[in-house]
């Protein structure tokens, strides 16, 4: 009971020590973007930071709201945006990868993340990537939702689709692929949250994608499987505060798997390329 109160939810899945653990790594989203930028290299950018850019979604230029919650009252659309910080930092955290490399989100549902994203990488100026995994079947039940296949990516503005490579295909046979043909900065769990997949996305993805890269994950507290990666494989990690079962971990590889390279760049030169990016004032429309 106290672990879920320090963590301000309750998990009926965890044991109190792993509450603990993640409660011991909770931050402030603008905090934890700081963090991990700084890990990367980069000095920190005030104008990327989660706040920043739910705070530029909000303005509600071209209508993004109403295309991210179709069907609300804008008051409504913003009321949902603002306690979204969980995903803007997702977004924030797209600034921060080089340009030849790619995003990489299982689970697109009505493509809510995946549109925020695009919605950064436009206002960026950056061309990267952004593969969106879900199940092709016509309609199916998931866990927590009855979906159409129609309905898979809806709500992702058009003008921003150009950013968008969807994927129908069950994210055990899709991502292996995605993760070995291309150097895969940022990776977003977020289709089925069974301990066994949820583990597997992980994995893979952790083994596939180049040093300090990124790991996002929703569902934490759903099963113990972040708890035991990130401990297995000993990456720095971090808890949102607004929402306690969105995590982030930063991949630190062993020094014997530098020697490999990864996506279709020779190795090191995405470290060099990232450096070099300029991301200060790339990002259009914001004064500090
Ligand atoms: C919680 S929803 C995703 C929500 C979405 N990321 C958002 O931000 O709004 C989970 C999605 O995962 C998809 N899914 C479930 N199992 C999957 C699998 N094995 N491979 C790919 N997608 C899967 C479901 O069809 C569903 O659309």
């Amino acid at each position: 009971m106290g672990s879920s109160i320090r963590l301000g939810v309750s998990s009926q899945y965890l044991s109190a020590q792993e509450l603990d653990f993640l409660a011991d790594h909770t931050c402030e989203e603008d905090s934890i973007y700081l963090e991990i930028s700084r890990l990367k290299g980069f000095e920190s950018n005030p104008l990327l930071m989660p706040t920043a850019i739910r705070d530029q979604i909000l303005l509600n230029e071209e209508n993004v709201l109403a295309n991210l919650f179709p069907g609300l009252s804008l008051e409504c659309a913003a009321h949902n945006l603002a306690s979204r910080l969980d995903r803007c930092l997702v977004a924030s955290l797209a600034s921060l990868i080089s340009p030849e490399s790619a995003i990489l989100e299982t689970g697109t549902y009505g493509g809510f993340t995946t549109a925020i994203i695009a919605f950064v990488l436009d206002r960026n100026g950056f061309n990267n990537n952004l593969f969106t995994i879900d199940l092709p079947t016509s309609e199916m039940v998931t866990q927590v939702h009855h979906i159409d296949v129609s309905s898979i990516g809806s709500c992702i503005p058009d003008r921003l689709r150009k950013y968008v490579i969807q994927i129908f295909n069950d994210a055990k046979v899709a991502l292996p692929s995605i993760l070995a043909d291309n150097c895969v900065e940022l990776f977003i769990h977020d289709s089925l949250h069974t301990i066994t997949h949820m583990m597997f996305e992980y994995v893979v993805s952790r083994t596939l994608m180049p040093p300090y890269s990124i790991l996002a994950s929703d569902d934490i507290l759903w099963n113990s499987s972040f708890v035991e990666f990130v401990r297995m494989f000993e990456c720095p990690f971090w808890v949102c505060k607004s929402n306690p079962n969105y995590g982030f971990a930063v991949n630190v590889p062993h020094p014997q798997e530098r020697q490999y390279s990864w996506g279709p760049q020779p190795i090191g030169s995405y470290m060099k390329a990232m450096r070099s990016r300029s991301v200060a004032s790339t990002f259009k429309g914001l004064k500090v």
